[in-house]
């Protein structure tokens, strides 16, 4: 036989060979940890559809960040679940906010640590939408003003980054304005750009508390089938003033990631979601799939599609996993 042939194979014969050529690494420090606080006392309860993940009160909280911070990851971002919900939302932008408690209670003790808040009206009011409604709709403009106050509330509290994930046009621009006139023209805005109506949010709303009253969310989360949206959608946010692009859920839109990621050169960051946590673990504990490998195999996937940060209820344990590794 005379064979002309390329052999890829030589560059995968050892370990050491396959370390040398390994084009993409993931570290502690590429990840951000989400956290829901409650107003209860004494309580670090788990959401019962997603293991190893839990809801603290403030006085449960620092030992949670504590472990975050020792295992080498530099930012959280926090989910609130208040005791009181309205109309409006009010306890989203009250100074005594059950975000801005945390806030400050953490930036005190763990000065380091980045603290990430997420901008949105949906676990704070009674209908658990992300804006204002009349007859039966969310309204657009009348929310921004809510939103651009909550955002501020949020960073005099301490936040070092405002992530607005309600998926209102023009909310980028609308904070940007609000933090500036604040004072706060320093605060970056990591945006949910490109933010999907996505079934596998599913647990997170348990976490949070924050499933819609009536309807879903269809009207301001984009349509899963499109992809020119998505870049649309991430150009008006650059536009506008957006520091960080997120891309949410993570894993079936990896294409988007890539492409948002070509598109603007700004550092981008995946959310892995609550569902894409819950597959992994429900699997994992069946004994049906090995969950640390198939979870690492996950997280180097939206690393290689071009995310810069991992927004990852895997942080923990993914941190821990490279540790060992490492070890
Ligand atoms: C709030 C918000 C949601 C998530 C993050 N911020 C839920 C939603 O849009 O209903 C979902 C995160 C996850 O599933 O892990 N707007």
């Amino acid at each position: 036989m005379n064979l002309e042939f390329k052999r890829h194979r030589r560059l995968r014969k050892s370990p050491a060979m396959r370390k040398m050529v390994r084009e993409t690494e993931l570290n502690a420090g590429d990840f951000i940890y989400p956290i829901f606080i409650t107003e209860e006392q004494g309580e670090k309860k788990e959401v019962s559809s997603m293991p190893g993940v839990f809801q603290f009160s403030l006085d449960r909280l620092n030992a949670e960040v504590a472990e975050v911070q020792e295992l080498g990851i530099p930012a959280i971002i926090l989910f609130g679940l208040p005791h009181h919900k309205d109309e409006v939302g009010s306890q989203a932008y009250a100074s005594q906010g059950v975000i801005q408690r945390a806030t400050r209670q953490i930036k005190q003790a763990f000065p380091d640590m980045i603290v990430i808040a997420d901008t949105c009206l949906c676990e704070f009011t009674d209908h658990g939408h992300c804006g204002l409604i009349e007859d039966g709709d969310v309204l657009n403009d009348e929310s921004l003003e809510l939103l651009a106050k909550t955002a501020v509330s949020q960073v005099e509290a301490g936040a070092d980054i405002i992530a607005p994930s309600n998926m209102m046009d023009g909310f980028v621009i609308a904070i940007r304005q609000g933090l500036d006139e604040a004072g706060y023209a320093h605060i970056p805005i990591m945006s949910y750009a490109v933010k999907y109506a996505s079934a596998f949010y599913g647990p997170f709303r348990d976490a949070a508390n924050s499933a819609p009253a009536f309807g879903d969310r269809k009207t301001y989360q984009m349509d899963p089938a499109n992809r020119e949206e998505a870049l649309r959608e991430a150009s008006s946010d650059v536009e506008q003033g957006a520091d960080f692009l997120i891309v949410k859920p993570a894993l079936s839109y990896l294409d988007i990631v890539r492409e948002v990621k070509n598109e603007t050169g700004l550092p981008i960051v995946a959310y892995n979601v609550s569902g894409e946590y819950a597959m992994v673990k429900a699997a994992g504990q069946n004994g049906w799939i090995d969950e640390r490998a198939v979870a690492l195999e996950k997280l180097i996937s939206m690393k290689r599609a071009g995310a810069d940060l991992i927004l990852t209820y895997f942080a923990k344990d993914a941190a821990r996993w490279l540790l060992e590794a490492n070890q």
